[in-house]
């Protein structure tokens, strides 16, 4: 057998790290590796692998689709918790609320957490150069506002507040709001902001 080349191995043991990071065998919140422009192969995306293994993350990924749109709250989170997420105890969603198919064992939603309409939380970025994976958690009580968009690797503290359309790139510490520019108001007849 050929000897495997030292970006093989590399590849390899980032592999088996971001395995037991998805397991949780890991404390780390991130797991980062790099990789070049994400249009090449990266080894990170399931959908590089069999023919299986890309047909499941788009069945996932049709299949949150589907359930999250329907109104029965027991099954999307029924659903969520078979595809390995922890779901605590009162939590809702509302119509439309998407979760990332690739790694949805990254994340983590407390008991008494709102969700608003659309809602998108990402668990995973490639970027250029980087692959990154992140847990999300949702401490208990907090609400995210409709269209707020969470990156993957954040945390929203206890009773914190996403408002609409907010994206989140950082933690969010408990009780406090999470708020992005508002679209601003110019006067036609000044060409002023008001
Ligand atoms: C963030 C939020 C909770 C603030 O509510 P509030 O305390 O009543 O805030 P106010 O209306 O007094 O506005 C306070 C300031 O925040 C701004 N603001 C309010 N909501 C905002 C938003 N979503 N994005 C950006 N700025 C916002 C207001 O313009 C105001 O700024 P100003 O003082 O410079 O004019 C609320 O606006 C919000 O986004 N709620 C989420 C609603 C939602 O998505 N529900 C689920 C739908 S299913």
């Amino acid at each position: 057998m050929e000897p495997r080349s030292p970006a093989a191995n590399d590849l390899k043991d980032a592999h088996r790290r971001f395995r037991e990071f998805r397991l949780g065998k890991t404390e780390d919140r991130i797991f980062t590796h790099p990789i070049g422009h994400p249009s090449e192969p990266t080894g990170f995306c399931p959908c590089e692998g069999s023919f299986w293994k890309a047909t499941w993350v788009y069945a996932k990924g049709a299949l949150l689709r589907l359930v999250f749109n329907l109104p029965f709250n027991g099954l999307k989170v029924w659903l969520l918790r078979r595809l390995g997420a922890r779901v605590g105890s009162k939590v809702y969603f509302c119509a439309g609320v998407w979760i990332d198919p690739l790694f949805p064992e990254l994340l983590t939603i407390e008991d008494g957490v709102f969700l608003g309409t659309s809602a998108k939380m990402f668990l995973h970025e490639f970027g250029v150069g980087e692959f990154r994976a992140g847990k999300v958690l949702l401490r208990r009580g907090a609400f995210v506002g409709g269209l707020a968009v969470i990156r993957c690797g954040v945390e929203v503290g206890a009773g914190a507040v996403l408002a609409a359309c907010a994206v989140v790139a950082r933690d969010v510490p408990s009780g406090c709001t999470a708020i992005s520019p508002p679209a601003r108001i110019i006067n036609p007849a000044t060409k002023q902001i008001m």
